[in-house]
């Protein structure tokens, strides 16, 4: 099938048969990660800059990996080290690094609408690896993969959302995401930590009651709370908010047999999700979307690039 986007910047601009598309190339890319020598020469000649300004753990690490099993060749760069720190700004550094014939620019940023504007002054593709508050379409990606691998089907999926919704860029395109593939989603937190328009986000059920809500639910998603974003105080500490919002081992009893846990991750152990249910042998599937990051983002750096699903040089 035809895969006509430059940039993965706005998950709302895919389709249901685009995010199929995706999800189906990372599937093939597996049997690439799962061989001894995991490189093929798929993305041979092409240069990526990977530009972090935000401190990331798994997506930088993910797509310099799923970069290097592709063959690109790439180039890190971002933070304190570049001359932004001298007042050049961003559209001049962007201006420096095409005068490179770069092909493409993965950035993470902590002002929402960066990748945009990149997009804007620069000839090169681009993938948004988290701007501000405002999304981040290639973790929504991984999370959609890793519950259909188990789940089989994502159509009709009754998906909760829960935590700190008002300043997660995850849910700027995992909820979006969830919908175009025909999932119910419910999104489930204190009322201080939503959003003032909590109707915007497009879940189909708001609800502040963990408890009432998790019976129903296939897939838990549980959300970091974002200590750094705060102001102000939106819960009076930590064990209370434990305690009414926390995934923890008392609350196992309420969840369907084969309900799954995912987290985005980096987790607050002991605050949104207890460790016994973090490292649940048979619900969690953390570290499943872990692995995931380099599927799909191989999926996407060689989709974008070009490739179709159906011609992968492996
Ligand atoms: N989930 C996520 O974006 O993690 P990092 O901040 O470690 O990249």
């Amino acid at each position: 099938m035809a895969f006509n986007h430059k940039h993965l910047i706005d998950i709302t601009e895919y389709s249901a048969d685009d995010i199929m598309t995706i999800l189906e190339t990372a599937k093939t890319f597996k049997q690439v990660n799962e061989r001894r020598i995991k490189q093929v020469p798929t993305l041979k000649g092409v240069t990526v800059v990977n530009m972090f300004n935000e401190p990331s753990t798994r997506t930088r690490s993910s797509f310099e990996i799923a970069e290097k099993r592709l063959s690109a060749d790439s180039l890190n760069f971002g933070g304190s080290s570049t001359a932004t720190v001298k007042g050049e700004s961003l559209v001049d550094t962007v201006e420096t690094l095409c005068a490179y014939k770069i092909d493409m620019i993965i950035v993470r940023d902590k002002h929402a609408g960066v990748p945009r504007k990149i997009a804007d002054v620069s000839g090169a593709h681009v993938i948004d690896a988290g701007d501000g508050k405002h999304q981040h379409p290639t973790q929504a990606l991984l999370d959609l993969y890793s519950i259909w691998e188990v789940k089989g089907d994502l159509n009709g999926l009754k998906v909760g959302v829960v935590g700190d919704i008002g300043h997660s860029r995850v849910c700027g395109s995992l909820i979006p995401a969830l919908k175009i593939m025909g999932c119910e989603v419910t999104v489930i937190a204190p009322p201080t930590l939503l959003p003032a328009r909590p109707d915007i986000l497009g879940a189909d059920h708001v609800t502040s009651n963990l408890n009432e809500a998790l019976p129903e639910l296939d897939v838990v998603y549980m959300l970091r709370i974002q200590r750094e974003r705060f102001e102000g105080a939106p819960y009076p500490n930590l064990r209370e908010y434990n305690l009414l919002y926390g995934l923890t081992k008392d609350r196992e009893h309420l969840m369907k047999p084969d309900a799954l846990i995912c987290h985005p991750g980096p987790i607050n152990r002991g605050v949104e999700l207890d460790s016994l249910m973090a490292d649940h042998p048979r619900r969690s599937i953390i570290l499943d979307q872990v692995y995931a990051g380099v599927l799909v983002r191989m999926a996407a750096l060689y989709l974008l690039l070009g490739g179709s699903n159906d011609g992968i040089d492996a």
